[in-house]
C-alpha cells in the first residue's frame, strides 16, 4: 500500500510516499527555519504564506522522487492536530482537495501520533509492545502508553513549556540561533557541562515542567554577569564570553536530559511490562539525550532515523498506514476540520 503523507503544522512543508509504512520512497521537506532564524522564531501568518506557495511544488516532488503517478498512490494522509492554524489549513485544504480531485481515500492524522510512527520507519528492528512512548518536541512533552498499534494513553505531560520550547528560550537567553535545540547541542559540545548545576522541577507522577528549568537558568546568567534580575534578558548574550555560553549549554542541555531520564525510569517502575522505549519529536535528535537513553536504557529504547525526527511527511504515513490496519475509517474530504489544540486521546 502506497501511501502521501502531508505534513505543515508547523514552518515544515512536507509531503512524502511511504509503502506499508516502512519504506520511504520519497521524502520532501522544505524547512522554513532560514527565514524564521531572523525573527527569532516563528510566526505563523508568514508560515501559512509560506506553506501556500511551495505546497504543491512540495507534493509533486515527492510523487516523482518516488516516481509514481496519483494512479499508484492508495491513501492520502494529512496532519489535521495540533499546530498553527494557518499552516494546518494550507496542508489539509490541499489534501482535501487532491483527495477529491484523483478520487483517494483521505486520513486524518494527530501530529503526535506521526512522531511516535517515524520509529517504524527505515529502522532494521521495530519497538516492541507494550510500549513508553516520550515524545519531545516544540510544542509537546508527553509520555504515551501502547498497548498496540493506535492506542495511546497519555501518562505524562508538561505543566507548562514543553522540552524544545525550553531549548529555545535558553538559546534566546545565551543568544544562540532560532532553532535553539541545535544551537544549544552544538555550543554544549564545547562547554562543561558540570559547571554549573540546576535544580530538577519538583514534579509528582510522571508529568514534566519546564519553566523553572529556563528561570535557572536566566538567573543563574544574570549571576555570572554580575546584573540585577531587572536586568533585560535579551542584552544579557552580550556580557557573556563564548566559554560561559558553551558551559551553560551544556549544563542546561545535562539536566534537560537527566530529567527526561529520571521520568522515564520512573515510569518503567510504573509499567514494568515494559518492552520498548520509543522517543520521538524534534528534540529526538539531540545527541547528548540519544547517547544518554542508549546507556541507560540499551536494546530497549528506540530513536528515529536522525533526519525523521524533525517534522516530516513520511511519519504521517506511517501513522496512517497503522490507522487503517487498525480499523479506522477514512474522513470526508469535504468536511475534514483542523484542531490546533486537541490531545492524542480525543
Ligand atoms: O517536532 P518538531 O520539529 O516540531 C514540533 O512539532 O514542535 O520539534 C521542534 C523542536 C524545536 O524546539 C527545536 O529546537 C527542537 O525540536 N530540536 C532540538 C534539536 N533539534 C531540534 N532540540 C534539542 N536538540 C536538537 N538537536
Ligand atoms: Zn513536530
Amino acid at each position: 500500500m502506497l501511501i502521501l503523507g502531508i505534513e505543515t503544522s508547523c514552518d515544515e512543508t512536507a509531503a512524502a510516499v511511504v509503502r506499508d509504512g516502512a519504506d520511504i520512497l520519497s521524502n520532501v521537506v522544505v524547512s522554513q527555519i532560514d527565514i524564521f532564524a531572523e525573527y527569532g522564531g516563528v510566526i505563523p501568518e508568514v508560515a501559512a504564506r509560506n506553506h501556500l506557495e511551495v505546497m504543491m511544488p512540495v507534493v509533486n516532488k515527492a510523487l516523482s522522487d518516488a516516481k509514481c503517478s496519483w494512479n499508484d498512490i492508495d491513501a492520502i494522509a494529512v496532519t489535521y492536530a495540533p499546530g498553527l492554524l494557518g499552516s494546518l489549513l494550507i496542508g489539509t485544504l490541499t489534501a482535501r482537495t487532491l483527495a477529491v480531485l484523483h478520487n483517494k481515500p483521505l486520513y486524518a492524522v494527530h501530529h503526535l501520533k506521526s512522531h511516535v510512527y517515524a520509529n517504524w520507519l527505515c529502522n532494521a528492528q521495530v519497538p516492541e509492545f507494550p510500549i513508553l512512548a516520550l515524545v519531545i518536541s516544540g510544542g509537546h512533552t508527553q509520555i504515551l502508553g501502547m498497548e498496540a498499534h493506535n492506542q495511546f494513553e497519555i501518562v505524562g505531560t508538561t505543566h507548562d513549556d514543553a522540552v524544545g520550547e525550553c531549548f529555545d528560550k535558553v538559546a534566546k537567553i545565551l543568544g544562540l540561533p532560532y532553532p535553539g535545540g541545535p544551537s544549544i547541542a552544538k555550543a554544549a559540545l564545547n562547554g562543561d557541562a558540570n559547571k554549573y548545576r540546576f535544580p530538577h522541577p519538583k514534579v509528582d507522577n510522571l508529568d514534566f515542567s519546564f519553566s523553572g528549568l529556563k528561570t535557572a537558568v536566566l538567573r543563574t546568567v544574570q549571576k555570572e554577569v554580575g546584573q540585577p534580575i531587572s536586568f533585560p534578558s535579551h542584552k544579557l548574550k552580550d556580557l557573556l564570553n563564548e566559554q560561559q555560553v558553551a558551559d551553560f549549554a551544556a549544563s542546561f542541555q545535562k539536566t534537560a536530559v537527566d530529567i527526561m531520564v529520571e521520568k522515564i525510569k520512573k515510569a518503567m517502575e510504573l509499567f514494568p511490562d515494559t518492552k520498548s522505549i520509543v522517543v520521538a519529536g524534534g528534540v529526538s535528535a539531540n545527541e547528548e539525550l540519544r547517547n544518554t537513553f542508549m546507556s541507560k536504557f540499551e536494546d530497549s529504547v528506540f530513536f528515529p532515523n536522525k533526519t525523521l525526527s524533525g517534522d516530516n511527511g513520511a511519519m504521517v504515513a506511517a501513522a496512517c498506514y497503522y490507522e487503517i490496519k487498525t480499523g479506522v475509517r477514512p474522513v470526508d474530504p469535504y468536511r475534514l476540520n483542523i484542531y490546533p489544540r486537541i490531545s492524542i486521546e480525543e
